[in-house]
């Protein structure tokens, strides 16, 4: 399915871990629509993980950087503008970890050295990715920068912990960014607000395959996968996207718009019994 949408245009891809990733699979279709990119993820996962496997199948070349060091950020820039041949016209930000989900720390009880790392791995990784960029000049004229969110930025789900306040962070950040880089430099940036998705950070939600299950059973046309969310990515850093900046755009089969499926109230209405722990005592769900 190549539409030749990228032909031409140079991509930095942030995050891709494994198969399962987002990133990876927006890699892949990046490629196939025409762009030369190159990936980037911390030296850890860069050892190992599968990112160098992708590397070689898509002749990209691989930077490791933790995005939250600045250094390693601006090494990853100005690296892809000299390897790549020009200014980048397209950057994905596809990284995401919160130690509290991690160690199991409820919402009421999280730990704030682990949150502060929980914000800057989540977040304002985003702001330095693009002061970064911003400060080297690397991005072409009207080029698009996305990073991946969840509707638990806006509305509260159980277990999603303070990955919900950094989602939050993350699309103000895009607002606040999109504003300045957008005026100055026609630069777009946006959040795509993807379904929940079977993948390595997405399986450390609690109740992952539950929450996949409702949010399925809640949306019209289904939840969206891996690859539904690669299509849009390439739709977002393509010129047909060329005057959408500032905005959180959902990709969730219609889930953020819904109220009550029948579905899921038939569902819901076979388990209405209290949550109860071992001990008989209720949890609030
Ligand atoms: N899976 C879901 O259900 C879902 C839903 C909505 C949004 N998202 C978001 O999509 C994005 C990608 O996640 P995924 O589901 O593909 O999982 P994933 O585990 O494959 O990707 C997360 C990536 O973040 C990278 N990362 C962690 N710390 C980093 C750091 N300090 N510097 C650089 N990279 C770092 C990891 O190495 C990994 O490659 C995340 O922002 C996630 O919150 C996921």
């Amino acid at each position: 399915m190549n539409h030749k949408l990228l032909e031409g245009k140079r991509g930095i891809v942030f995050g891709a871990l494994n198969e399962m990733s987002i990133a990876w699979k927006v890699a892949e279709r990046a490629v196939e629509e025409g762009a030369i990119i190159t990936l980037s993820n911390t030296p850890v996962a860069v050892r190992m993980g599968e990112t160098a496997e992708l590397g070689k199948k898509l002749n990209a070349e691989i930077l490791p950087a933790d995005a939250t060091n600045v250094e390693d950020l601006d090494m990853v820039f100005s690296k892809s503008v000299e390897i790549l041949g020009g200014k980048i016209d397209f950057v994905l930000h596809s990284i995401g970890m919160s130690p509290n989900v991690r160690k199991k720390r409820t919402y009421d009880d999280i730990d704030y050295d682990m949150l502060n790392k929980t914000l800057d791995i989540s977040a304002i990784s985003f702001h330095k990715m693009l002061q970064s960029a911003k400060k080297l000049d690397a991005i072409a004229e009207g080029g698009s920068i996305i990073a991946l969110s969840y509707i638990a930025s806006q509305r509260t789900f159980y277990g999603y912990n303070d990955m919900a306040d950094a989602k939050a962070l993350l699309e103000s950040i895009t607002r606040s960014f999109g504003y300045i880089y957008g005026r100055e430099k026609g630069v777009r940036i946006n959040t795509i607000s993807q379904s929940p998705t079977l993948t390595t950070a997405g399986s450390g939600v609690k109740g992952m395959e539950d929450l996949m299950d409702f949010a399925n059973r809640m949306s019209p046309i289904g939840n969206a996968n891996a690859d539904d969310c690669a299509d849009y990515c390439i739709v977002m850093f393509s010129d047909l996207t060329r005057k959408v900046t500032m905005q959180n755009l959902y990709n969730d089969g219609g889930f953020s718009s819904m109220g009550m499926s029948l579905r899921a109230m038939k569902q819901y209405s076979n388990a209405v019994e209290e949550n109860k722990d071992e001990n008989g005592k209720i949890i609030y769900g």
